[in-house]
């Protein structure tokens, strides 16, 4: 018999959380606000109830410990949210953790099993994306996220003087404990409902990178300015961007993405020419080889913009996240799971959102699973999930949980 989860427990704890930050369908919870500290707090003590040594490291990170020894499970997701969000995107992967921990200790065949469980700080990047599990993993240095900053200029290491996490050690990734990584999500787009499935077991997330544009030029009247004579950031912001769209748009493979998700005009307003502009450029792919020629292609069309004049454009990286494939022998323990629960209604299939999963599987081997989205709808208010599908990925979760730790702790 595999471990049995609590459906109530389940949504119930799920729809608390939903209530931290809650706007209409959706949260707005991004990381070390107000209401994302105090659902870090409020998991906390679910933890804690759950008999979980508990800790909020010096980051942010809500870490449950297993009192078990043996080769562990690490499994988790982030509670952070976009600055408009749905209220399952991250959610659900940290409340099925913690319902994963409580059916594995009620199960009399699993109660010794070692399942660790947490919340990792800001995989949405409001200041560094996933940078709680990279600083789990020591992927990025202390100093890097320390210094790392939200759109207001305020740093890490000012957020977490203000919320009074300064002194804590950050808690690290035990190479000896931590053998595994598991992370459950949902899809966030269409594929799982267009195909009438219930489970997706990933194989592999895709890589990411975020560039943003400055165009300067020069503020002037837009009445008395002739055309010929304006040095406009913005006219040169539109012109650039079809040319971006076109030139990615030849490199395009079956599910590479890009995305102008940011545009500012300077000072922005009818009768002033923008004499500053900028933009961020979003692109994604599981090949690394596509995105750097993307990556070039951005370059050498800057370029040809700045010899052109007569605005200047500068680039910067503002971040690159490297896609990363989802250990093999995990992906089959989940298929088993969802097979023996969901039978014939789930597909393996690739993530095209960016998850903590990636950071870990640098450093142990790692696996997710979805459950589908509404409408394949995400990063929006309205995203949501069939309770019964909830319900369903969750126990997925929790029997391949079971059935991975008992192989790493057969002797
Ligand atoms: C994660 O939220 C992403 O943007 O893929
Ligand atoms: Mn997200
Ligand atoms: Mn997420």
């Amino acid at each position: 018999m595999a471990p049995q989860i609590d459906p109530e427990r389940l949504l119930s704890d799920l729809k608390t959380l939903r209530s931290f930050g809650a706007c209409g369908n959706g949260v707005v919870r991004q990381s070390f606000s107000d209401v994302d500290m105090a659902a870090r707090r409020w998991l906390a003590e679910r933890m804690v109830e759950a008999g979980l040594e508990t800790r909020i490291d010096g980051v942010g990170n809500v870490i449950g410990r297993a009192p078990n020894d043996g080769r562990a499970l690490l499994m988790g997701s982030h509670t952070d949210t976009q600055p408009r969000g749905g209220w399952l995107d991250g959610a659900l992967g940290v409340i099925y953790a913690l319902e994963a921990a409580r059916a594995l200790a009620d199960d009399r065949a699993s109660a010794h099993l070692p399942l660790d469980i947490a919340s990792w700080m800001d995989e949405e990047g409001s200041y560094l994306g996933c940078l709680g599990s990279a600083s789990f993993t020591e992927t990025v240095g202390d100093d890097e996220i320390r210094r790392a900053t939200n759109p207001d200029g305020r740093s890490v290491a000012a957020a977490l003087d203000a919320v009074g996490l300064a002194d804590e050690a950050p808690a690290r990734l035990e190479p000896e404990r931590h053998s595994a990584y598991l992370e459950a999500h949902i899809e966030q787009g269409p594929v799982l409902e267009a195909e009438g499935k219930r489970i997706g077991v990933v194989t592999s997330i895709v890589g990411v990178r975020t560039l943003t544009l400055a165009f300067s030029g020069q503020q002037n009247h837009a009445g008395t300015t002739p055309m010929a004579l304006r040095r406009d950031a913005g006219d040169a912001l539109i012109v650039l961007a079809a040319k971006l769209r076109e030139a990615l748009s030849a490199l395009l493979a079956e599910r590479t993405v890009f995305t102008i998700g940011r545009v500012v005009f300077d000072p922005g307003t009818d009768s002033i020419i923008p004499g500053r502009a900028e933009m961020s450029l979003q692109f994604r792919d599981s090949d690394e080889a596509r995105l750097d020629r993307m990556a070039a292609a951005v370059h050498r069309l800057i370029e040809e913009a700045n010899q052109a004049g007569p605005v200047r454009v500068e680039l910067a990286e503002s971040s690159k996240l490297e896609g990363a494939p989802m250990d093999r022998g995990l992906q089959d323990h989940l298929a088993a799971a969802a097979e023996r629960h969901a039978p014939g209604a789930w597909i393996r299939m690739p993530s095209g959102a960016a998850h903590d999963a990636q950071i870990f599987a640098r450093r142990i081997p790692s696996a997710m699973v979805f459950v589908p989205s509404i409408g394949g709808i995400s990063h929006d208010f309205t995203e949501d999930t069939a309770d019964a599908d909830i319900v369903l990925g969750c126990q997925v979760l929790a029997s391949a949980a079971a059935e991975i730790l008992a192989g790493l702790n057969a002797s």
